[in-house]
């Protein structure tokens, strides 16, 4: 969903909007525990060409997810073909088994050698969304042109995929044996909710009593660009993820010619609840969720007054709050949000109807459930003729820990200073659509979405839109990184440290 991505629009608004200049502090870097990356991220040429190729090949194959029913199961069966000729020494290991669950989505079971420790998870997925018209090059060519790979599923999300499956090839023949085990989930049907593929994964790990120790899946980005005097990219790293509904309401009354009309109508009674329901906007949450720890981290970013302003959001929360409020983009990350999405009434101009439907669709903030939802809108509505039928519904995920002990942020933090040591700044978000992961979440209470790939504002609009493409160098950087993450990974824990003092 491209709203998946508006996290990271989100947050640049919000920084956009309130401040105008940031100065350049250092973040004090992590002291490298023993033990940590022992083999060399370093690719030959050869490997080098072999890992861009392998991705070309991935993004000519046109697994569209095309609507809630219709997907093109011959791209996704030729999928998981294409993976293991690709990556034969992925699917001839002995310690890790593969599985085909839903008919095309993979689960792989790597065996660390140590069992005391808690395996972890990493995922993606391979179906994409239908291309659309106007694009530069064809749109599962895979071309390469200026140093770019193009092509659907380029940054949402064979990239991770197969990088993914890269990073382990590349390790598994410099004879690497992990530690820490951990899954890999690749899904085939993320666009169109994942029912069949993640969701049935999940079940399978819930039936078999695996507990992990964190998920890491797509959707945070290092966002580039974003800011106007922010020359400095900062990485993102998502904690949490809206919930929804999708309520249908409704009121009957009595159907009537319309010579004679009753004083209130179904269409009348209806609009005015819908009405109430868009005037009355859900609470500000602000200062309930991760974006509070945001500012936080950022605080020390900014030059005065702002880092002061930021420092002491005890002071300061009810201004902010209000000035995100103004933004509309914004305003989703502070507060559920309610759209008026459809009204069906009335068959004849001089017939008064017995039914009048509407459809709310509502994004729920982290702090939130459906049930206080649900209760809001009632309240808001307060009519009893008003019916409530509740399409789907699901929860935010909750809000994973990003402190110093949390293993797998900490670990996604320890990669992204190594392999992208410009960065100075990672902060915790929020995704604001929807991943696989949601199904995941009897499994692990950390769950980080971060996709190891610069995001400028024009590769920003491509996902989901036209020209999707990656750089050879940044799939190269995003497989590193992957190659370095599993090595962290297999630390006992993080060492107790003050990474925070200045
Ligand atoms: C489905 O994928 C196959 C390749 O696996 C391709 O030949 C075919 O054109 C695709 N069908 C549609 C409708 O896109
Ligand atoms: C997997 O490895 C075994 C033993 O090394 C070998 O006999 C077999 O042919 C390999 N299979 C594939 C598909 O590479
Ligand atoms: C989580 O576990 C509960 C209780 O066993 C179950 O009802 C629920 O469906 C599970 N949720 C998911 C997303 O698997
Ligand atoms: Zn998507």
């Amino acid at each position: 969903m491209v709203w998946k991505y508006v996290c990271v629009l989100a947050l640049a608004a919000m920084l956009l909007l309130a401040f105008s200049t940031v100065s350049r502090s250092k973040v004090p870097r992590i002291k490298e525990p023993p033990g940590a990356s022992q083999i060399p991220s370093q690719f030959t040429e050869e490997e080098r060409v072999a890992m861009k190729e392998a991705l070309q090949g991935a993004i000519q194959i046109p697994t569209v997810s095309f609507s809630a029913e219709e997907s093109n199961t011959t791209a996704l069966a030729e999928f998981g073909e294409y993976i293991q000729k690709v990556f034969p020494t992925v699917f001839n290991t002995s310690f890790i088994q593969h599985e085909v669950v839903g008919e095309y989505s993979y689960l792989f079971t790597v065996q660390g050698s140590d069992p005391t420790l808690q395996p972890y998870m990493l995922m993606a997925h391979f179906d994409v969304v239908p291309p659309g018209e106007g694009w530069e090059v064809p749109p599962f060519s895979g071309l390469e042109r200026d140093g770019f790979i193009y092509g659907r599923g380029t940054l949402d999300n064979k990239n991770s995929v197969m990088a993914i499956l890269q990073a382990l090839k590349l390790l598994l023949i410099r004879n690497y044996i992990p530690r820490r085990s951990f899954f890999i989930v690749l899904g085939h049907d993320e666009e169109i909710t994942g029912k069949n593929g993640a969701q049935k994964i999940s079940a399978l790990l819930q039936a078999r009593g695996v507990q992990l120790a964190f998920i890491v899946d797509e959707c945070g980005f290092i966002l580039d660009g974003f800011i106007p005097n922010l020359e400095k990219p900062f990485a993102q790293i998502s904690v949490s993820e809206k919930g929804g509904i999708n309520l249908m309401m409704e009121v009957n009354m009595t159907p009537g010619h319309s010579s004679a009309p009753p004083e209130e109508t179904s269409i009348g009674i209806l609009a005015a609840a819908v009405s109430r329901l868009e005037q009355t906007p859900m609470p500000n949450m602000f200062g309930e969720g991760p974006l509070k720890i945001t500012l936080e981290h950022l605080a020390n970013e900014f030059p005065f007054p702002i880092n002061i302003v930021l420092g002491n959001l005890w002071l300061f929360q009810p201004l902010i709050s209000r000035l995100m409020e103004r933004n509309y983009i914004m305003n989703a990350l502070v507060r559920t949000t309610t759209a008026l999405t459809m009204f069906n009434a009335g068959v004849k101009v001089n017939v008064i109807p017995q039914q009048a439907q509407a459809t709310v669709n509502f994004r729920i903030h982290p702090a939130q459930t459906v049930q206080e939802v649900l209760e809001l809108i009632k309240n808001i509505v307060a009519d009893d003729r008003v019916q409530y039928h509740v399409l789907n519904a699901f929860d935010p995920l909750p809000i994973s820990p990003s402190d110093d002990q949390a293993l797998g942020y900490q670990l996604l933090r320890r990669t992204i200073q190594s392999v992208f040591p410009e960065i100075n700044i990672v902060v915790p978000g929020i995704c604001i659509a929807n991943t696989d992961s949601r199904h995941f979440v009897n499994l692990s209470a950390g769950i980080y979405q971060f996709n190891p790939v610069y995001l400028q504002p024009q590769s920003f609009s491509s996902i989901h839109g036209i020209n999707e493409k990656i750089s050879v160098q940044a799939y190269e950087t995003q497989v590193k990184f992957i190659f370095e993450f599993i090595q962290n990974a297999d630390i006992d824990r993080m060492p107790v440290s003050h990474w925070h003092e200045l």
